[in-house]
């Protein structure tokens, strides 16, 4: 591997220490800002109201008895609301027209002095409705069920390399097995929440959101104004997990009240409603077969899976794009199928893709090791493939057998008996569960401002957004870098549409695609200040810089972050209950820009996967057409005690195919392997193959 190409910064060494969260005091002091936490004078509150039926026409709105309650000030249907303009999103066109596309659309907000007295007048809008019959029920032989020609992401639906039928009929040992995977919710912390202005004609809003560019961009489009004129604010964001990533019904809900009433209005959206208005993990349904010959090379691969989408917008989980990616096989075949049905538009769920696709085919690959009785770490090494399979084309750096080998080292997988249910413990079976994880590295333009000030100190500014995931203090460390000064001396401005345009906070690409513009900024700025004669001016010196060149010009190579999740669970024989004792992940992900917001990032990802595994899901009700398990009451996300002793490394990866620093995304290929590596676990210590998720006591017993 050739050295790394990017700039020492002073010592000590920026780039991989283990900063704090340049916002932690904020945060845990409860000082730091949140979109629902912004007040304006005249601030009104507004409460939406459901479709509460799952297909079908609003007839009418009766709004009397609601705009008769005390501090109301108005209730928006879409009889009176604002014509929006086009956004290039369809569930943003809201309250347009009488049409009900499923249960938890919004077909009215009430608006009011107060967020109590906004409730009440939702509570007391009637509506009526001409329901019509519907259907959210996925079924792999549905008749509307079709092939896309893309999945999410841009890939195409379906994949095919040589014979796969005619390979899997002559394979001696096969694996053919189906596994489920229920909807799953993001559930941030912080709801989706909107503060919106208007002030002579600029539309001012903070929103909880993974990216204020796209925010601005679109209500831009949906209001028919100039984007100079909005102004998007993301300062502080509680999380998002996708659910964030592309504007949601209350920022467009917030604005549109606030240009009806003339005041400032704030909208949270309850918890219970998020499931159906801020996108979910849609179920698949996914068929694996694998056939390989004794020495376990496999020969013939196929990945199937079914899924389901809106009548609002065509949304394909990409749940059959890892299997392109991972093993050697001269024949395969991908398929995505999708059926739109009368249910909420699902959409990105943190490693949308690879997250339930990864689950199924390394349960199968588990599934390979039994029978062939392979060790599955040593089945994997076997499969591992010279270059990219769907493409051909070579990585650009996979250390997945390094991953599995320390990953095994370090979990002390090696004296593991793999014999299934022998291990007891009172009334506990004990098992072992390895897969493997990929999460593609992407990358998008972004701009970036670099200033020097004549007192010595330093501001970046460009519209990076924190989730959580320290941002800002990931982005101070780039910079200091570059520009060879100590990342003390920096100000990172980030969070506003107002600064430079940027890549929003996903598909783990925000610190590479915002890392290369820091860096092009602050080495541009760094060559200015070296050429500099004599004290700088008053208003210091600037340096802009932005990436569309580079990001446009693309590579040649196959890039992509790899990693290997172990797991130890405990099986309770009485009640059924599975519990996880131990995680250990291994991660090759590039350059680790900083080692301590990014383990919190792989650990985060891995009790997402935990919940996966065992928790979380939700089902469609037939008759009610909505999500049975709409809070978090009813829908379980790991709770500390639930979360085992968990540990996550990393190989030291140099990849100079990337970007400038070196580094791949970190963000969501914690949770991909480790739904499987649990459920692997699980068959070890039971002897008993489950492969619908989540795999609760009832499952279990
Ligand atoms: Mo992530 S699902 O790209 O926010």
């Amino acid at each position: 591997m050739s050295p790394a190409p990017f700039p020492l910064g002073p010592p000590p060494y920026p780039l991989g220490a283990p900063l704090v969260r340049r916002e932690g005091r904020e945060k845990v002091t409860g000082t730091a800002r949140y979109a629902a936490e912004h007040t304006p004078p005249g601030c009104a509150y507004a409460w939406p109201v459901p479709a509460t039926v799952a297909r079908g026409r609003v007839t009418a709105v009766d709004t009397a008895a609601a705009l008769a309650l005390p501090g109301v000030c108005a209730v928006l249907t879409h009889e009176n609301a604002l014509r929006l303009g086009e956004a290039d999103d369809p569930t943003l066109s809201l309250l347009q027209d009488d049409r009900v596309p499923h249960r938890g659309w919004y077909v009215a907000l009430a608006v009011a002095d107060s967020l109590e007295a906004a409730r009440a007048a939702a509570d007391a809008v009637r509506v009526g409705y001409a329901p019509e019959p519907h259907d959210v029920l996925l079924t792999t032989g549905h008749p509307r069920m079709y092939e896309p020609g893309t999945a999410n992401g841009g890939h195409p639906g379906t994949r095919e390399r040589g014979d796969f039928e005619t390979a899997f009929a002559a394979a001696p040992f096969i694996v053919d097995a189906t596994y489920t995977v229920p909807p799953l919710h993001n559930h941030p912390m912080e709801p989706h929440a909107s503060t919106a202005r208007w002030t002579d004609g600029h539309l001012t809003v903070h929103d909880s959101s993974q990216g204020a560019t796209k925010v601005c961009e679109d209500l831009a489009a949906l209001f028919r104004i100039d984007a100079r004129e909005v102004t998007v604010v993301s300062e502080h964001v509680g999380g998002g997990f996708g659910s964030k990533g592309t504007p949601r019904p209350q920022v467009v809900l917030a604005a549109m009240a606030a240009h009806h009433t003339g005041r400032p209005v704030k909208l949270s959206l309850p918890r219970r409603e998020m499931p159906a208005a801020v996108g979910h993990r849609a179920p698949t349904v996914q068929r694996v077969r694998l056939g390989a010959g004794a020495d376990g090379v496999l020969t013939a691969l196929s990945h199937e899976i079914a899924t389901h989408t809106s009548t609002v917008k065509e949304f394909v989980e990409q749940a059959a794009v890892p299997a392109r990616v991972m093993y050697t096989s001269p024949n395969s075949r991908t398929v995505h199928r999708v059926v739109p049905l009368d249910v909420p538009t699902p959409s990105w769920m943190r490693a949308p893709g690879e997250a339930p696709g990864m689950y199924a085919l390394e349960s199968a690959m588990d599934e390979l090791a039994v029978a062939l009785d392979i060790d599955p770490v040593d089945l994997r090494i076997r499969n591992e493939p010279d270059t990219e399979p769907d493409s051909d084309r070579a990585f650009s750096s996979r250390h997945l057998v390094g991953a599995l080998r320390e990953g095994a080292e370090r979990f002390g997988w090696q004296s593991r008996d793999p014999r299934p249910a022998v291990r007891r413990q009172g009334d506990l079976l004990l098992g072992t569960g390895v897969a493997a994880a990929t999460y593609p590295v992407l990358i998008a333009p972004s701009a970036a401002e670099a200033h020097a000030a004549a007192d010595g100190s330093y501001r970046i500014r460009i519209n990076a957004t924190d989730i959580g995931t320290g941002a800002r203090t990931v982005l101070a460390q780039v910079a200091a870098a570059a520009l060879a000064v100590p990342e003390d001396l920096i100000r990172i401005e980030i969070g506003s549409s107002d600064l430079p345009p940027a890549m929003l906070a996903g598909g783990s690409a925000g610190t590479a695609s915002w890392g290369w513009a820091v860096h092009r900024a602050g080495m541009e700025l760094r060559a200015r200040l070296r050429d500099h004669v004599g004290p700088l001016p008053a208003d210091g010196l600037t340096a802009a810089a932005d990436t569309r060149q580079e990001v446009a010009a693309g590579s040649p190579y196959a890039r992509h972050s790899f990693g290997a999740t172990f797991a130890e669970v405990q099986v309770d024989t009485v009640t059924g209950e599975v519990r996880a004792r131990r995680l250990l992940g291994v991660y090759a992900a590039g350059r680790i820009l900083n080692s301590r917001t990014a383990r919190s990032q792989f650990i985060g990802g891995m009790t997402m996967g935990l919940g996966m595994a065992l928790m979380e899901g939700s089902g469609l009700d037939p008759v009610f057409g909505d999500f049975a398990e709409r809070d978090l009451a009813s829908y379980h996300v790991p709770a500390c005690a639930d979360v085992p002793r968990i540990e996550a490394y990393w190989l030291d990866e140099e990849d100079p195919h990337l970007n400038p620093m070196g580094s791949k995304g970190i963000g969501e290929i914690g949770i991909v392997g480790t739904a499987a590596a649990l459920a692997n676990a699980v068959r070890h210590a039971t002897g008993v193959r489950l492969r619908d998720l989540p795999l609760t006591p009832d499952k279990v017993l």
